[in-house]
């Protein structure tokens, strides 16, 4: 309780509506709160009551949530039908709403679905003092103020992304990052799992994708130059079956879908190194040791489609979203134009230029994947040459892929580099950060953001399903990095894609931020402190 006091004291002095308590810095904004009178304190005696005893997913939603009680704080929470924490599902709302009551009497959270139940829970989880869920109070009581809440999100698609190919992350680093993400109702993992300088996912028909596109020979130094300037250090690694399947079974629990990334037809050098049969030209090729595009690309031959439809028959097995993203960005098409192969492909399917060869291929693979139950997301790139019919977009050149393609009636994810790219830097005094790709995204920045373009009719507008924050980890190589580049640019997009566009409010989610540095630090996170 020690720290859960002092921090709430440290408020108090800097914010004037501390007094109001911790229902006044819940992040993202919920739709209403509205303080009542009195609180309830958990102690020992505390027990969860589940609304319908024989609902084993709730169950679930409960028992994760009580863990860390359970395991550190000294809240024993067991369930009882007899229990004043009361959980229940009653499909009123629209998905993942929920109802949040705190009275003297108990706690209630009722939800329209579990995804809900498991987000008025992550408010509840709020209301507590930092440190209470990684052992403190241990053994005494928490008392929690009355309060009213009614929530419900803004967009269904509320994504963050993360590069492990340009660095690898270990699984537990990727858990961890998918329990933060969940915590802040973020409900999508964009994974990001192949490059020119790394494969990172075991494919048991293709031995040499882990063997040896896993793995490059050393790491481009800085932001490069004509002379190469690499650190000499080999450098890899890869996701086996099993850590994959771990993972998606721990984001599933949380609430969140995976977005498995399979990049074609560019981005693909890794893969080439392996297989250079794939290229239009002979090769030697090798994994790629420095940043950029690459020219050499997948050749749109018949073994390509086989190798790549063998590939994601894998992948498929694996994530059970709805969702394969085929990259689709950055494919320079020199080798392509210079093939005798591909001027036969075109003149054979009557394509008029390369972008066309590239939307022939998109096509080709959605089609596989859409006959395998999967629909597709690709780059904005991906509407040049005509887009798939299936394909929805994200949009990160700007918002104008995303303005044509909700126009062509896909869906789109806005993602623009200008908002949303989390690998910029956070000040204009780079020297004092930690060093980067460049650019300047300050959290105000993130916070503008609108994923809605103004221009669009109400019914091109309602294909906007949400908007996404990227990870490119170029110049990120470890865990304490990429937390520090994500949080608190994070806390912004949790707001802008759950709450309310009209909520919205600089100044009042500012005045927020410290209750949810301290619960940071609880967890040990590495974030960028705002006054850096
Ligand atoms: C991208 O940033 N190349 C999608």
């Amino acid at each position: 309780m020690r720290r859960g006091i002092l921090w709430t004291t440290a408020l108090c002095v800097m914010m004037s509506a501390c007094d109001a308590g911790p229902e006044h810095s819940i992040v993202p904004m919920p739709q209403s709160v509205v303080p009542g009178d009195g609180s309830f304190t958990l102690d020992a005696s505390t027990a969860i009551a589940l609304v319908d005893a024989t609902d084993t997913e709730a169950l679930g939603v409960a028992n994760l949530w009580a863990a860390p009680f359970r395991a550190s704080a000294g809240l024993p929470l067991p369930t009882s039908s007899t229990g004043t924490i009361r959980l229940g599902v009653d499909g009123v709302g629209i998905p993942e709403s929920y109802r949040l009551d705190v009275t003297p009497d108990g706690i209630t959270v009722t939800a329209a679905d579990h995804a809900g139940l498991f987000y008025g829970l992550q408010t509840l989880s709020q209301l507590l003092p930092p440190g209470t869920e990684s052992g403190e109070p241990s053994g005494e009581s928490v008392s929690v103020r009355a309060v009213h809440i009614e929530d419900a999100p803004r967009f269904s698609y509320r994504g963050m992304h993360l590069d492990v190919a340009r660095h690898f992350f270990e699984p537990a680093f990727v858990k961890h990052y998918i329990d933060l993400l969940a915590r802040y109702k973020i409900n999508r993992f964009h994974w990001h799992l192949t490059e020119d300088q790394g494969w990172r996912i075991e494919i048991d028909a293709y031995p040499r994708l882990t063997e040896i596109s896993a793995f490059r020979n050393q790491t481009q130094i800085g932001h490069g130059s004509e002379e190469f300037n690499g650190d000499g250090q080999r450098y890899g690694g890869f996701y086996t079956k099993d850590d994959i399947r771990d993972i998606v079974a721990y984001a599933q629990e949380r609430y969140i879908t995976i977005i498995p990334e399979i990049e074609m037809p560019g981005h693909s050098q890794a893969v080439l190194a392996a297989y250079p049969e794939l290229a239009c030209t002979e090769g030697p090729f090798e994994v790629a040791m420095s940043w950029g595009v690459f020219e050499d690309i997948f050749c749109p031959y018949e073994e390509t489609f086989e190798f790549l439809e063998t590939v994601l028959a894998e992948v498929i097995e694996l994530f059970p979203g709805e969702y394969i993203h085929i990259g689709g960005d950055e494919a320079p098409k020199t080798r392509w134009e210079e093939s005798e192969y591909v001027r036969l492909l075109m003149q054979r399917e009557g394509l008029v230029d390369e972008h066309q060869v590239q939307s022939w291929f998109i096509q080709r693979i959605e089609r596989f994947l859409n006959a395998n139950g999967k629909r597709i997301i690709g780059w904005d790139e991906i509407l040049e040459g005509g887009l798939a019919p299936n394909a929805t977009v994200m949009s990160w050149r700007g918002t104008v892929g995303g303005i044509e393609a909700s126009r062509q009636g896909h869906d789109v994810i806005m993602t623009p580099y200008s908002h949303l790219y989390l690998d910029y830097y956070q000040s204009e005094d780079q020297a004092n950060e930690p060093f980067a790709i460049g650019g300047f995204l300050p959290l105000d920045t993130v916070y503008a953001y609108e994923p809605v373009p103004e221009q669009l009719r109400a019914a091109d507008a309602a294909h906007i399903i949400g908007a996404q924050a990227n990870v490119w980890t170029e110049y990120m190589k470890t865990p304490e990095h990429v937390e520090y580049m994500v949080f608190p640019r994070m806390f912004a997009l949790s707001e802008v894609v759950w709450s309310a566009k009209e909520a919205r409010n600089l100044e009042g989610f500012l005045e927020r931020l410290p209750w949810h540095f301290a619960r940071l630090d609880a967890l040990g996170v590495s974030y960028r402190p705002l006054d850096r």
